[in-house]
């Protein structure tokens, strides 16, 4: 019998919010301390999963741009270029243990903000962005032996641009190694998800870091190009839709400055026929539905072997009728709050082209709290490569489910993609493993697992899914005049 039939029903675990206290304003963060925007912009941040909200914070202009980069600039010359590594490290370590013991709090504030569940705020984001402090803290005194030259320099001041669905564990990806490196940063969170952002900037302060290493500066898209446009400048870090990313090379052409680039993706996740199933339906659905499919690498696009299309899509469907969509903060929550309705339309547009292109759409009986912003975990069999639900990034919790026959094909079908960041493969063959990661066009590649993520391993994309990568040794290239 199914979990779902007995009637049995988790009792609500909600994890509690009085960890947090959340201003009800906020201030920019720069030259080590919080300031409002030079114009006396503001714009609110709610809570996706019940529309309330939660503050209200700066939203920087021009002039705020050009504060916080002369900010960066004076810290550079005058205190954290010339700082030794050894030094820098101090601080690393300092903020990287401030988020373990902070970490609740971080968990908390992430799920209100992002309306992820807490169960992965806790266990994935926060933990995760500690572990990246860590880890580049651990480079910081030993570039020398990086592999990028005897002496790697920083290149200068960094602007960083980061998207909603990672609010922290992007701050942390971003700012950790230009950091370690010597640079020092201008950070602009996502105009949906900035209070993380600015508890880090509190955790700056509070590890003694100098006024100006770290800057941060809330607001929307307008403030990220002023940004990555300034001409104090020396570093631009993107993370985001490939849209953006086109803009924003396009701008930096030409300018000498250097610039990563994280987009999109449409990410292929294999299964052979000869795959434990039960242990690749686990990697489906973590694959596609953890974070709400908000998930730049998620397992969009799902290549079964046609022999087990049938055997998958059932265990799959099965599965689905247990996961738990609702209140982010309760710890049985598998599936939490759309981040932005802006967000919830575009899902909701891209999977009504599915079904008028002739796809079959389906989702477990699922009901959806009244106020919030919510969409059910939801497959699509019959699914053509021409169809969009094949081609766009949904960047919601749908998956597309296409069929193949041969290896040959499977290659074929997760190569045909503008995209190339991520794929997946599920066989019990370690020969095949090899055939086919050495064939797929992707910059991470997952072998019966899926969303696994190592501060110690390299992350990136190829065509439209940027370029630069971000963690492991490879991640310093991205900040060292190498
Ligand atoms: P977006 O690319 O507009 O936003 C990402 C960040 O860039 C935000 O901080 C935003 O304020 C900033 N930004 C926006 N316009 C900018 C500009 N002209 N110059 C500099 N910075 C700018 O993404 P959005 O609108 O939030 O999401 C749209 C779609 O993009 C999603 O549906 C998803 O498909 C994709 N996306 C992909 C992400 C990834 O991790 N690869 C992350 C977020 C979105
Ligand atoms: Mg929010």
């Amino acid at each position: 019998m199914e979990l779902t039939e007995t009637g049995w029903q988790y009792a609500p675990a909600p994890e509690s919010r009085d960890i947090v206290t959340i201003a009800p304003q906020y201030g920019l963060f720069v030259a080590g301390e919080f300031r409002p925007a030079a114009d006396g912009g503001t714009f609110a941040t709610i809570n996706p999963a019940s529309e309330d909200q939660l503050s209200v914070v700066a939203d920087a202009g021009a002039a705020d741009v050009d504060a916080a980069v002369a900010a960066a600039r004076a810290a550079y010359e005058q205190v954290w270029g010339p700082m030794p590594g050894s030094e820098r490290a101090k601080y690393l370590y300092r903020i990287a243990r401030a988020l373990q013991e902070r970490a609740r709090e971080f968990a908390v504030l992430e799920s209100l903000d992002n309306g992820k569940p807490i169960r992965e705020s806790r266990d994935v984001d926060v933990p995760l962005a500690a572990a990246h402090f860590f880890y580049y803290a651990g480079w910081a005194d030993k570039l020398e032996y990086a592999g990028y030259g005897a002496d790697p320099r920083p290149l200068g001041v960094a602007g960083q641009v980061i998207p909603w669905n990672f609010p922290l564990l992007m701050a942390a990806w971003k700012l950790a190694p230009a950091l370690a490196a010597g640079n020092t940063c201008v950070l602009k969170p996502a105009e949906t998800t900035p209070l993380t952002a600015l508890l880090l900037a509190e955790v700056c302060q509070q590890a003694g870091l100098p006024p100006g290493v770290v800057n941060v500066l809330t607001g929307a898209g307008e403030t990220g190009a002023a940004l990555v446009r300034h001409p104090g400048v020396d570093k631009i870090a993107f993370t985001g839709s490939t849209e953006v990313g086109k803009l924003i090379a396009a701008d930096a052409a030409g300018t000498g400055k250097k610039l990563t680039l994280e987009l999109g993706g449409k990410a292929a996740n294999v299964i052979f026929d000869d795959a434990p199933l039960e242990q690749a339906v686990e990697g489906i659905v973590n694959g596609i539905f953890f974070n709400q499919g908000h998930v730049c690498c998620a397992g969009s696009r799902l290549l079964v072997q046609e022999s087990v299309a049938d055997a998958v899509v059932d265990r799959l469907q099965r599965r689905l009728a247990t996961l738990r969509l609702g209140d982010p903060l309760d710890k049985n929550t598998d599936i939490g709050a759309i981040n932005s309705r802006q967000q919830l339309d575009k899902i909701t547009e891209l999977s009504a082209a599915g079904e008028a292109e002739g796809a079959q759409r389906w989702a477990p009986p699922c009901p959806l709290p009244d106020k919030g912003f919510w969409f059910a975990p939801t497959i699509f069999t019959g699914v053509s490569q021409s169809h969009r639900i094949a081609r766009e990034e949904i960047f919601g919790p749908v998956l597309s489910v296409l069929t193949f026959r041969t290896p040959e094909e499977a290659v074929a079908k997760a190569n045909n993609t503008p995209y190339g960041l991520s794929a997946g493969i599920w066989t019990d063959k370690g020969s095949r493993i090899l055939w086919m990661a050495q064939r797929l066009r992707a910059g991470v590649i997952w072998a019966n697992t899926y969303n696994r993520f190592d501060p110690a391993s390299p992350f990136g994309g190829y065509q439209e899914s940027g370029y630069g990568r971000e963690g492991g040794r490879h991640g310093l290239a991205a900040y060292l005049d190498a």
